[in-house]
């Protein structure tokens, strides 16, 4: 039996759960402060109140499966400071180099490709059919979004969202807590947190 716990109950724990499913977990379970979800699908959503401490103490894996970069963030550093096992996840229909460091939480969907070299934080979402190309350092509590794709050489600060369809030119230094909104294209250095939209992308007051 290989057992683990995704916290959350969304959209996207639905997709972590797949990605569990895959890499062999039978035993899957969410963990939720909503108590009124009791079932997700097929999974059942524990209550994080009363029921965490039992997945912890029988050594369940963690995963975190809440989009939100600050919730995110913040729940894995409360399973790091109770010492959870928190695992990493990669899809087996995406390709990773072997060489590639990907931090623990991370998630890497179908379709993704990360080319030799790189380095992804922890807590990172490396979205379905993204792609990160070789020797880029992608910092913690960073999304890589849907279609979305860093050339190579880039190096992307924590708590980054490069949106869906969002591209970053090769060379490229971005800022820690930096939103590349939709469809932008990164075509110079971000020396300054915020949101950048558009081709090329500056920063705008959406
Ligand atoms: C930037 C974003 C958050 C704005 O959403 P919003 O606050 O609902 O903004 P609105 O749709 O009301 O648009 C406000 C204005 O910004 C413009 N705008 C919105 N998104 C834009 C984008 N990605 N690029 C350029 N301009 C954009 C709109 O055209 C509108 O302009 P107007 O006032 O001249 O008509 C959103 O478009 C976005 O990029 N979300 C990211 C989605 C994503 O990547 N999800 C991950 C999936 S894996």
């Amino acid at each position: 039996m290989k057992s683990i716990a995704i916290m959350g109950a969304s959209g996207h724990c639905k997709v972590v759960a797949d990605l569990a499913l895959l890499n062999g977990y039978d035993d899957i379970v969410f963990i939720d402060k909503n108590p009124e979800i009791d079932m997700l699908g097929e999974y059942p959503v524990a209550d994080e109140d009363t029921d965490l401490d039992y997945y912890l103490e029988h050594h369940y894996d963690f995963v975190v499966g809440i989009g939100d970069a600050k919730i995110r963030r913040k729940v894995q550093k409360n399973l790091e400071e109770m010492g959870a096992d928190i695992v990493s996840l990669v899809h087996p229909a995406a390709t990773v180099a072997y060489d590639v460091q990907i931090g623990a939480g991370t998630v890497v969907m179908a379709g993704a490709v990360i080319n030799p070299s790189t380095v992804i934080g922890k807590g990172c979402i490396i979205n379905t059919s993204a792609s990160v190309d070789h020797d880029n350092v992608i910092g913690d509590y960073c999304h890589i979004s849907v279609g979305a794709h860093t050339a190579g050489t880039v190096n992307m600060g924590d708590n980054c969202w490069l949106g869906i369809g969002g591209i970053v030119s090769n060379n490229i230094d971005i800022c820690a807590d930096t939103f590349i909104c939709a469809g932008g294209v990164v075509v110079k250095n971000i020396t300054k947190p915020g949101k950048y939209a558009g081709i090329p992308a500056r920063i705008v007051p959406i």
